[in-house]
Order: structure tokens, then C-alpha cells, then sequence
């Protein structure tokens, strides 16, 4: 069963996007706990980057921070660790949001796409701090300015939206007609989303991680669209 692509006969990726029967089938889908498995040291690395970065960017007071496509919920747990302050997760499979929830009783989760009308209070809007889609690009490409315009309406004035996102070290064979790459997609979110400005760009390629990994830290400077 394929539960996010499907390869056709041509050898096209299609997506599927059952991400809750993905969930339901595997105790821990992409390896996301980090804990062994070939995916793990490129985990470490893009987790402790992204902790790094917002550690570093974040200077307000208690950091109110939400990740989205936060799937068990391991990098919000890096993160609160890390940085402190209080972390929310959203994931469109409620299955992940329920084990999640048993696993970071200290984090908040929700379940919902957000690609759709927000699964979140009212109050929710303009709440946060950080923002952050982590490993989520390739799922919500096909509706990439609702993924991104939601989570800079999650955002405050001021606040941070983060990507961290896995590029394939061969060739991607998913999405690359909108966004080619790490390059492809900084275009694409510079283009395309002009009240979110760039304050940092980083690209690790090296070659001693299962994946290249690329963040993209944008302020949001006012509300938009
Ligand atoms: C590769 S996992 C990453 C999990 C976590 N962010 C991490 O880094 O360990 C991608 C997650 O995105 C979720 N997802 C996919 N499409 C989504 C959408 N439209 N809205 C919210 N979450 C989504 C999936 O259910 C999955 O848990």
C-alpha cells in the first residue's frame, strides 16, 4: 500500500496523502523518533539547527511556538527542550496527534490540514511567536500559498515562519515544477509571499547525513492577503 506517493508505470510520483493510514500502519513513520534507523543523525542535525536558529533569533519573552506537520511530535519536544517556552503541534492525522499527545503531555496538539480552514480557536491567529513547517513541504506544494498564508496568520507581527525542510541529495521527483530544490523554493517563497522577509538562508549539503538540509527563516512584517 502506498500512503503519501504512488509511482505509476511511467515512474511519476502521485500523491496519495493518507497520512492517518500511514499512521495507523507504522509505529513511526519516517523514522520521525530519531531513534536508530538510517534517517537518525540527519534528524539530530536538522533539529539542533533549527533549536540553534530559533534560540539564537528569538529574543521576546516566554516564546509561544507552533510546528506544523508536527507528526509524533519529536522536533517539538527538541524544541521546547532546547529553547523553552511553550510549543503547540498541528498535524492533519489525527492518529499522530493522539500519540503525540500521550507521548509530550507537556505540549499542546491539534489536529487538522493546514491546508483547509484552521482547526484552531479564533484566538489562536496572530498568537505566535515561531511558526514552523518542518518536513511538510512536499505534502501541501500543490497548495503551498494556503499552507504558508496560514501559518503567517498564525503568526504575530514581528514573529518568525521557519521552514526546515530534507532535500533528497539525487534527483527529486516530486514538486520540482514549483519548487526545484532549496533554491526553487526560496525563490518560490520570495515571489510569492512578499510580507514575510528573509533574515536567514542556510543549505547543508554535505554528504555524512541521509539528506541535505535547508532552513528558511522569514519575519513576518505585517498581515497580509
Ligand atoms: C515527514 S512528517 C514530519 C513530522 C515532524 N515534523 C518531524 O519533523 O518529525 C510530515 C507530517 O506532515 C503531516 N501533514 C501532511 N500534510 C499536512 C497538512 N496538510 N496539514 C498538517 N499536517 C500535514 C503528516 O501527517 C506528517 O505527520
Amino acid at each position: 500500500v502506498s500512503y503519501v506517493f504512488e509511482e505509476s508505470e511511467s515512474g511519476d510520483l502521485r500523491f496519495v496523502g493518507d497520512f492517518d493510514g500511514l499512521y495507523r500502519a507504522e509505529a513511526d513513520p519516517w523514522g520521525q523518533s530519531g531513534d536508530g534507523g538510517e534517517l537518525a543523525s540527519y534528524y539530530r542535525l536538522s533539529r539542533d539547527r533549527l533549536s540553534e536558529a530559533v534560540g539564537r533569533l528569538y529574543t521576546g519573552g516566554k516564546l509561544k511556538g507552533i510546528e506544523i506537520g508536527c507528526g509524533h511530535g519529536f522536533a517539538l519536544q527538541r524544541l521546547a527542550e532546547a529553547v523553552g517556552g511553550h510549543w503547540s503541534g498541528m498535524d492533519i492525522a489525527p492518529s499522530a496527534v493522539m500519540r503525540a499527545r500521550l507521548l509530550h503531555p507537556n505540549l499542546t496538539f491539534y489536529a487538522g490540514s493546514i491546508t483547509g480552514p484552521l482547526p484552531m480557536p479564533p484566538s489562536s491567529v496572530g498568537y505566535f511567536d515561531v511558526a514552523i513547517l518542518s518536513q511538510l513541504l512536499w505534502y501541501v506544494i500543490d497548495k503551498i500559498d494556503e499552507a504558508v498564508l496560514n501559518a503567517a496568520r498564525l503568526t504575530k507581527v514581528g514573529g518568525l515562519v521557519i521552514v526546515s525542510q530534507a532535500f533528497l541529495k539525487g534527483e527529486q521527483r516530486y514538486g520540482a515544477d514549483i519548487a526545484d530544490g532549496f533554491r526553487g523554493t526560496l525563490a518560490l517563497f520570495l515571489a510569492r509571499f512578499p510580507a514575510l522577509e528573509l533574515i536567514e538562508a542556510r543549505y547543508d549539503d554535505g554528504n555524512e547525513h541521509a539528506h541535505h538540509d535547508g532552513l528558511m527563516i522569514f519575519r513576518k512584517t505585517r498581515h497580509a492577503q
